[in-house]
């Protein structure tokens, strides 16, 4: 089954977000553009991120893109969401990792930082790359129990 992928973006971060969906669609990818800010004018990107996050907490989609001058604040937003973990990477090996290792359903980047064609092969090398478990396993099950405790300090 394809996996169902969605991005979106702040205003500053459009012309990329559209790049990176034609992108995504001229490689076979399942996309949805969330366009949060395109439906809410003057949104910031702390409520577009967090829209992402919480339909990626819900099982709405499996992986999210999001996008902002730095990529930073979007992932900052995004870990406030249970369960839900973004990275910002803007180089291959990162973005590999992200997966690989960390588990992250969230990928950001930042328009202001990164070129369109590095953009794009990251978002493929992410996409492509699947959590390995192995000696990671330990390390996210612990991040995950970490985040119960800190959501949930009375239990
Ligand atoms: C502009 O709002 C800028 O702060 C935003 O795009 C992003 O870089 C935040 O981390």
């Amino acid at each position: 089954m394809k996996i169902r992928v969605t991005i979106d973006s702040d205003d500053i971060a459009v012309s990329l977000k559209k790049v990176l969906i034609k992108h995504m669609l001229d490689s076979g990818v399942d996309v949805t553009d969330l366009d949060y800010a395109g439906k809410h004018p003057g949104a910031l990107y702390p409520e577009v991120g967090y829209n992402l996050a919480l339909k990626i907490k819900n099982k709405e989609f499996d992986r999210g893109i999001l996008i902002c001058g730095t990529g930073l604040g979007m992932a900052m937003i995004a870990n406030k969401v249970e369960t839900v973990y973004a990275g910002v990477c803007h180089d291959v090996y990162s973005a590999e990792r992200l997966r690989k290792s960390n588990d992250a359903q969230i990928l950001t980047m930042g328009s202001r930082v990164i070129g369109t064609e590095l953009a794009k092969t990251i978002v493929s090398a992410w996409l492509n790359a699947e959590f390995e478990k192995g000696g990671s396993l330990p390390k996210v099950e612990q991040m995950r129990m970490l985040e119960r405790k800190s959501f949930h300090p009375e239990k």
